[in-house]
């Protein structure tokens, strides 16, 4: 029964479904839930080709993902056993459908539906429900503001798969929304929850307080490919400095890199080793590329960044901005990113339309054709 709850991607919080007229597909990675999820959660992803290719990927995949599944297990030991992010992703799609009914009344009933990456529900098992329940409009709703290939294109890939592998058309009407990183709502939550976090710095310390936007870093091969992402995490840094009238000084960096290949930097942790040999020992870490908390806020940044490494460096003050979990203004920013949406009659950005300069997954432009080719 416990397998069977995990697996569904009903609402958690309705207690009796209304058929919906318009379904949105909340996207991500998703998250192992318990320690037992682990070693499926990396299993997935190792084999996921949208996110890296490795030679002989579906020997090497089960290897390395029974190799690292006693680490991993034992970071999420640490941050309570499992990861917040469908617990927080159900509570951002309540608040967003119930603001969505008022909003748009033509387009109601609005059900959401969580479709992951690499743990149940699946993103095939979320197409499923929706399909069952008769959706008329569906909505590719990516919870990444910004884009890349490895992380929205994957989720976008895997929805054409579904159709394609199954060899029919949608009875939905798709389109979707992949990337959203200059939201105003959006730099907003972001704005609020730094400022709030600045304030809690000793007082005359405050000025001298660096920000250091962290996002999770890319191998340099994808980035040499032309993948946007980059781009997209720097347009919402300047968003949320503008709004904040350059208040500190602040940079971007990058976290949770693996393996011996090169990837894009500064590293967060290099940063702030850097800095404080600088003596600039006042930080404030944001987490600026993830909506809702996870393993690399709870652990990377707040067990090995914020406490041990700080320690070691002679940091003075060190604090994290709280992850856009349950915000209500969020779960608003959501709302209306799917209502002008809806509005736009548009199936995608035009940004979207352009494969990577150097993409040589013939998947991607077959998905790129499948949204911009929808029937509204
Ligand atoms: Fe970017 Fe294919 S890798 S479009």
């Amino acid at each position: 029964q416990a397998a069977a709850a995990a697996k569904s991607t009903k609402p958690q919080l309705e207690p009796e479904a209304r058929k919906p007229k318009t379904g949105i597909l909340l996207l991500n990675m998703g998250g192992p839930e318990r320690l037992d999820d682990v070693h499926d959660f990396l299993l997935r992803l190792f084999l996921d080709r949208d996110l890296m290719t490795l030679p002989a990927q579906n020997k090497l995949a089960p290897f390395i993902a029974k190799r690292r599944t006693p680490r991993i297990q034992e970071q999420y030991s640490r941050i309570g056993g499992g990861s917040p992010i469908k617990k927080w992703t159900a509570v951002q799609g309540e608040g967003m459908v119930k603001l969505l009914d008022r909003m748009s009344p033509h387009t109601a009933p609005h059900k959401y539906y969580i479709g992951f990456r690499y743990v149940h529900p699946l993103t095939e098992e979320a197409i499923e429900e929706m399909e069952k329940d008769g959706v008329e409009r569906a909505i590719a709703f990516t919870q990444y503001p910004q884009y890349s290939c490895s992380t929205t294109g994957s989720s976008l890939n895997a929805i054409y798969r579904y159709y394609h592998k199954k060899g029919e058309k949608p009875k939905m009407k798709w389109s979707t929304i992949d990337r959203w990183p200059t939201h105003p709502l959006l730099i907003q939550c972001f704005t609020d929850h730094v400022q709030k976090e600045l304030d809690l710095f000793p007082p005359d310390k405050r000025k001298d307080v660096v920000i250091l936007f962290s996002a999770h870093s890319l191998p340099m091969s994808v980035v040499n490919r032309g993948d946007p992402y980059p781009q997209e995490v720097g347009a919402t840094v300047q968003g949320v400095m503008e709004r904040l009238n350059y208040s500190n000084p602040y940079r971007l960096v990058w976290q949770s890199k693996v393996g011996p290949m090169p990837w894009l930097g500064p590293q967060t942790d290099e940063t702030i080793k850097g800095l404080s040999k600088r003596g600039k020992k006042n930080l404030l870490l944001v987490p600026i590329a993830f909506t809702s908390d996870h393993i690399e806020t709870l652990y990377e940044l707040d067990i090995e960044y914020a406490q041990i490494l700080a320690n070691e460096c002679g940091v003075e003050n060190i604090r994290r901005a709280e992850s856009l979990n349950g915000n209500p203004l969020f779960s608003k920013a959501l709302a209306d990113l799917v209502c002008s949406h809806m509005q736009s009659n548009e199936l995608c950005s035009r940004q979207l339309t352009l494969c990577c300069p150097l993409c040589v997954n013939p998947v991607c432009r077959k998905t790129k054709a499948f949204f911009s080719s929808q029937q509204l």
